[in-house]
């Protein structure tokens, strides 16, 4: 459930807010991600003075570990950390800073990584363990979703390591595992610590989490509280507030902070965007497009999605020409069913039926099962306007076919334009059919049958109309006269 909440925050980034999380697969290393927040890896960049040297050896180990073991206890990995080459590694230098990179390597794996730490501290003559080996090995049991052996590792490490960044990795292993309460009771915590006190890092991983909660009043009460206690506020300080806002919706305050920054990177940049794109405000959305396009189309390719549906919400000829300007630049991989549905109903909204039937036709061939009565309804209604009943009949046969959501309306609507046509057999014979469906019949679809036949003066079948009316105990339409 946790995993499952952290995952959507990650979605929310990535994908438009409703009414379905746009792309199921974005990039989990995307910059404007709070995950990019994570204390270690910020602070591990900063000690690193890894030599070339040591570099390849570590990135030759980390693959013989990553392929050697299928699964995580395998004996293979065993043998390999008694080779000459593993215990190098930890020769290589004094400061960690090698076997950091090796954790890190192996992160996408946390339980091998685990491992792989725990020979680290349980071999003999090793250099003692420094904070930063900590604070990795409890990033990793947060990723492994074992909460248990974070703190106890972080029990452990008091004895020997100190410094906020031991309490900042514990922090995000809650975060990430959803414990909100004990994230917060932690960073209090840190605050008692009399040698030292929370960081940079520390109260961006408060921001992020009081901004992902929507829970505005708070993210700003931590930021007064980090000013006032004079810790700079950095890069991702910014991004953290502006991801709270956008959660909010509070487009003002996050384009004000946008605008404070001088030279915003070009992570704050793409979630501005997303913020222009969700929001709604194409212009600003434009003008932010020209300036990032290159990293648009390199790595935050959901985006793209997002401004489809930017541009499908407002419609128009020129968004629909904007549209499939976008559209072109979705990859085949990448395209999926929400993102089919909202072209289909742009070209409904916009009236362009052969465009329309197009991406039905498509749809039906994708296997894409529209859901949706409000999709549905919205096809309906162009047919409808169009008056072509052929058209309708061969989609509403597709339609039940492939198990697409179906509603009265449709059946109706086809009954109405049968009689307009005068095809009054064609229009009872509909009735049958939704009999199928909706085995009780109910007052309007009668009362158009009704309609039906009184426009064309068909009395007998019209009373028949109003006698089923009584049966079923309906009142009778307006106007209706017994003979
Ligand atoms: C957490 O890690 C500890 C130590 O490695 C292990 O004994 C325990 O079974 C793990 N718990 C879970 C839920 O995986
Ligand atoms: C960690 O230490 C705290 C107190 O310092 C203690 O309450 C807790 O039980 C310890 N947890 C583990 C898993 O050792």
């Amino acid at each position: 459930m946790a995993r499952h909440q952290f995952l959507h925050l990650r979605l929310f980034l990535l994908s438009p807010p409703k009414p379905l999380l746009l792309n199921p697969l974005p990039s989990l290393t995307s910059s404007c991600n709070p995950t990019s927040s994570n204390p270690i890896s910020r602070n591990r960049i900063s000690t690193l003075t890894t030599r070339r040297g040591s570099h390849s050896t570590v990135a030759s180990l980390a693959k013989e570990i990553l392929s050697s073991s299928a699964n995580d206890l395998s004996p293979d990995l065993a043998s390999l950390l008694e080779s000459d080459k593993a215990r190098s590694i930890l020769r290589l230098s004094t400061n960690g800073s090698p076997f950091l990179r090796l954790l890190s390597l192996l992160k996408r794996r946390p339980l091998l990584a685990l491992q792989v730490f725990d020979w680290r501290r349980n071999l003999r003559d090793s250099p003692p363990l420094i904070a930063e080996e900590y604070a990795s090995a409890i990033a990793l049991a947060g990723r492994a979703q074992n909460l248990s052996l974070a703190v106890k590792l972080f029990n452990e490490s008091k004895s020997t390591a100190k410094g906020p960044i031991l309490y900042n990795a514990l922090m995000t292993a809650f975060m990430y595992n959803g414990e909100v309460k004990r994230a917060i009771s932690l960073f209090h915590k840190l605050k008692k610590e009399k040698k030292y006190g929370p960081d940079t890092v520390s109260y961006n991983i408060l921001l992020s989490l009081y901004g992902y909660h929507v829970l505005v009043d708070q993210m700003e009460s931590v930021l007064r509280d980090m000013d006032s206690s004079g810790i700079p506020r950095s890069v991702v300080t910014y991004k953290m507030l502006m991801y709270g806002y956008l959660r909010s919706r509070r487009w003002k305050q996050m384009e004000r902070i946008f605008d404070s920054l001088k030279e915003p990177d070009t992570s704050t940049r793409l979630l501005m965007l997303r913020g222009y794109t969700i929001a709604g405000k194409l212009k600003k959305m434009e003008r932010m497009y020209e300036l990032v396009k290159g990293e648009v189309h390199a790595q935050e390719r959901s985006l793209i999605c997002a401004m489809i549906c930017a541009y499908s919400k407002v419609g128009g000829d020129s968004s629909v020409r904007k549209i499939e300007e976008l559209v072109k630049l979705v990859r085949e991989e990448e395209y999926f069913p929400y993102l089919h549905i909202v072209l289909i109903k742009v070209y409904a909204k916009e009236g362009l039926l052969d465009e329309m039937e197009r991406l039905i036709f498509d749809a039906n061939k994708r296997n894409i099962v529209i859901s949706s009565q409000h999709v549905m309804r919205t096809i309906l209604a162009l047919y409808f306007k169009s008056g072509d009943v052929e058209r309708l009949d061969s989609f509403i046969k597709q339609a039940e076919r492939a198990g697409w959501s179906l509603c009265k309306d449709l059946y109706r609507c086809k009954m109405i334009l049968y009689s307009r046509l005068g095809r009054l057999t064609d229009m009872s014979c509909e009735v049958d059919k939704m009999d199928s469906y909706w085995p009780v019949r109910d007052r309007y679809t009668l009362k158009i049958l009704y309609k039906g036949f009184s426009n064309s003066g068909r009395m007998w079948e019209m009373n028949m109309v109003i006698g089923l009316m009584f049966k079923y105990g309906f009142q009778f339409p307006q106007g209706a006269v017994v003979y």
